[in-house]
């Protein structure tokens, strides 16, 4: 077989060395994203299709001749869960969404018990794992692995594709869908996600669900994005860059509170400490950055709460009660858009629109 996407027709220094936007081009085939690598991967018009397709799947499966449907999609084929970084959310996410389609799964979590603790390399376990398996979904806290491996497989007679569940510090592609998803879903009656305004807040240097996410929303028309962070914790150059290139409005600040009221959304994430060489983000006063219960009366009557999880003491707990905290269904979202993804990479995104079992 060979790979449906180009990366057969680019050498690897060649292909690292491109930016993002441009990568992009070759994992696509045709319209469809075949390895799901990068936000940059994702058009506006791909974002309304797999938002629609994840709302569809997700009716389909309120009864039980759709959930029956919906297993049959994909029965027979199998998808491997490579996660060597801790995960509880996209793991088990992805597991669900496996299994909705009907998909059999494998995994492994620690290389201590793998062939990877004999020595064998990264390229050597990916190329065994494509020898029994349909589909890699891998989690690394190397960034451009998942790159590196959907390049290599590519050039080989068993190009399966590689969905990235979390890359270094760098993409985590499928959270920013999810994330997406959520907005879709919470601005629904209101317009959709255009024109309005997303404050992230917290770890924004080192946090890879923020970098997709930013990059996503500027699919979408006049939408303010504010960043609000200790200067040590702020966001990149290289997002700013994108958002300037993509004629973006953008705001870097560290006072959390006087942007609450504007915001339609605030999109907390956690101090992300793992990356820390000897603990100095621990040095680094973050209260400022949670979010407690009063701080719901600055708020709009309509904004929510995000989070991608795990949290610790971003956000009070008194908080969840409230209305406008979506992280909870945020979280479940992520089940159904991984679903509508997986089925659009195996090409069943127009069978699952045209099929009659909704009408039933
Ligand atoms: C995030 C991640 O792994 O980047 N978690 C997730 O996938 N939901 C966020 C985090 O770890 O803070």
């Amino acid at each position: 077989m060979t790979a449906p996407c180009s990366l057969t027709e680019i050498g690897w220094e060649e292909f690292r060395a491109l930016p993002p936007d441009h990568k992009a081009v070759y994992l696509q085939a045709g319209a469809r994203e075949y390895h799901v690598l990068l936000a940059q991967q994702f058009s506006r018009e791909r974002l309304d299709a797999l938002g629609r397709l994840a709302t569809r799947i997700r009716r389909i499966a309120k009864a039980d001749e759709g959930r029956r449907y919906l297993r049959d999609l994909l029965a027979g084929r199998r998808a491997m869960l490579y996660f060597t970084q801790p995960s509880s959310r996209t793991f088990l996410s992805f597991c669900a969404a496996c299994q909705i389609l009907g998909m059999d799964i494998g995994e492994v979590r620690d290389t201590a018990v793998s062939s990877e603790f004999k020595g064998e390399s990264q390229e050597d376990s990916v190329r065994t794992f494509s020898s029994y398996f349909d589909l890699i979904i891998m989690r690394s806290q190397i960034g451009g692995l998942a790159e590196r491996m959907a390049w290599v497989l590519s050039n080989t007679d068993r190009p399966v594709p590689i969905i990235n569940a979390g890359s270094g510090k760098d993409q985590h592609p499928t959270q920013a869908l999810l994330d997406v998803y959520t907005l879709q879903r919470s601005f629904e009656r209101r317009g959709g996600p255009d024109g309005k305004t997303i404050v992230f807040v917290g770890d924004l240097a080192r946090g890879r669900t923020v970098r997709s996410l930013s990059w996503l929303l500027t699919r979408y028309r006049d939408v303010t994005q504010i960043f609000v962070a200790p200067p040590e914790l702020q966001i990149g150059e290289d997002v700013l860059g994108w958002l300037q290139q993509a004629g973006v409005q953008y705001e870097r600040t560290n006072d959390m509170a006087a942007c609450l009221p504007r915001a339609d959304a605030v999109y907390m994430t956690r101090i992300q400490d793992e990356w820390d060489a000897a603990g100095e983000s621990r040095r680094i006063p973050t209260e400022a950055f949670h979010f407690a219960r009063r701080h719901l009366d600055l708020l709009k009557p309509d904004a929510v709460v995000m989070h991608p999880f795990p949290r610790r003491q971003e956000i009070a707990p008194d908080v969840d009660s409230d209305p406008r905290a979506v992280y909870w269904r945020q979280m479940r979202n992520g089940m159904w858009i991984r679903a509508a993804l997986i089925a659009s990479v195996f090409g069943k995104d127009t069978a699952i629109e045209a099929s009659h079992v909704l009408d039933a």
